[in-house]
């Protein structure tokens, strides 16, 4: 409640005065009443304390010279007490007396009156304190409101931290499983190939020879796959000088059995060039491009059958950058969605064939690691993708 001056009305205030002259509490009394206070009399400190901690008052009117019990202590146990410790207390006494005034601040008053009184100096210095406690009480609500406000802000954070966290890791988790999948199908395929070898007599110490190392060549890219994206998201991996048509011709390889099937020619006219990075990494990109064109080839060989395709790469390196073009005839990228393609989670490859996560790791891998880019632009008979990397890497820069 509030009585527009910023107090609150004073019929709800209640003041407990504390007095031995019966002739003073009945003064302060009916001054307090018709200004429209409650009041509670209490007659001797003892009294008074029964009196507060049988209900707090909003302040006390506390008569230093008392027998028994004087004004002083009355104070100091108030303020010992957790409960009426912030209970304002403005003393009485009948001499203006300095050392009473210092005593007085020191056991935790807020004021001093002296008798004989002033009324309305008792009023207004009442209506003082009265404002202040109020003031403090916001103050200190307040304090705890934003304190909870903190907390809250806090535990968001905290939040949102582990939310990020989810979203790596869901990132990691989908990356490495995009990357198993053309390795499980070729290990699929394998698989199927010993039934059908089996079945033809053809299993022999060659054959098994063959079968062995085509398989660890396939796990061991699925094996590096995840130290690669862990690296990835937690970049702490080392870092090397590697060549970059190697790492293309071991992307090649491991995809040749699928481009086979389907009499998909691959060629790579190459510079030997060295760049420095994680080699399994650019394998990965390396990877990501060549299936997307043999996907784009496959999609056309539905339409036209006997249809040849082919995936022709290209590395070429001047002083200033090493330039890699991956081009196919598997008829190009619709003007349409050209914008799109890098986006993840874009894929024209439904339901369940192409998750789009694909162009979204090359270009991060380039643009991140490389400090490259990545085009795109439709030829003649298909797409073509050319990565720039700056021949100017200093060793360990593109973390
Ligand atoms: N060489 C290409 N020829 C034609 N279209 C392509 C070619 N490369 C990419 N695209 C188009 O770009 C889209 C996005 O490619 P991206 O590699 O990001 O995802 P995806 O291949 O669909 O799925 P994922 O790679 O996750 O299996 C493809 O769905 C396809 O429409
Ligand atoms: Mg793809």
């Amino acid at each position: 409640m509030d009585d527009g001056t910023g107090s609150r009305a004073s019929s709800t205030i209640e003041i407990l005065i504390v007095d031995d002259t019966p002739a003073n509490l009945r003064l302060l009394t009916s001054l307090l009443t018709t200004n429209g206070y409650k009041v509670r009399p209490a007659s001797s400190g003892s009294i008074a304390l029964r009196s507060v901690a049988f209900r707090l008052p909003d302040l006390i009117l506390l008569d230093i010279r008392m027998p028994e019990m004087d004004g002083f202590e009355v104070c100091e146990r108030l303020k010992a007490d957790e409960l009426s410790q912030d209970i304002p207390v403005i003393f009485i006494s009948a001499m203006d007396d300095v050392r009473d005034k210092v005593r007085a601040f020191s056991v935790g008053g807020v004021d001093y009156v002296t008798k004989p009184f002033e009324p309305e100096e008792v009023l207004v210095r009442i209506n003082t304190h009265i404002t202040l406690r109020d003031l403090q009480k916001e103050l200190v609500s307040q304090n705890i409101e934003l304190k909870a406000l903190m907390l809250k802000q806090r535990e968001q954070e905290q939040v949102m931290i582990e939310q990020s966290k989810m979203a790596a890791m869901g990132e990691m988790i989908s990356a490495i499983a995009h990357q198993w999948r053309q390795p499980l199908n070729a290990l699929a395929l394998y698989i199927q190939d010993v039934q059908g070898a089996y079945e033809h007599g053809e299993i022999d110490e060659t054959y098994v020879d063959g079968m062995v190392s085509k398989s660890m060549r396939q796990i061991e890219f699925m094996s590096s796959t995840i130290d690669d994206f862990r690296h990835f998201f937690t970049p702490n991996k080392e870092k090397e000088r590697f060549s970059v048509t190697e790492q293309i011709k071991k992307s090649i390889d491991l995809i040749r059995p699928q481009l086979k099937a389907h009499q998909i020619d691959i060629s790579l006219e190459d510079e030997d060039a060295i760049i420095w990075g994680l080699p399994n990494e650019y394998q990965q990109v390396a990877l990501n491009l060549i299936n997307n064109a043999k996907d784009a080839i496959l999609e056309r060989q539905e339409r036209e059958c006997e249809f040849k395709g082919y995936i022709k790469i290209k590395v070429i390196r001047d002083r200033e950058e090493l330039q890699m073009t991956f081009s196919d005839n598997g008829g190009g990228i619709d003007a349409s969605i050209l914008h799109k393609i890098f986006e993840p989670y874009f894929t024209t490859k439904f339901p369940k064939k192409g998750t789009g996560v694909g162009l979204y790791m090359v270009k991060e891998i380039i643009e991140r690691h490389y400090n490259g880019s990545v085009d795109v632009e439709n030829g003649r008979e298909g797409a073509q993708f050319i990565i720039r990397i700056p021949q100017k890497q200093e060793e360990g820069r593109h973390a």
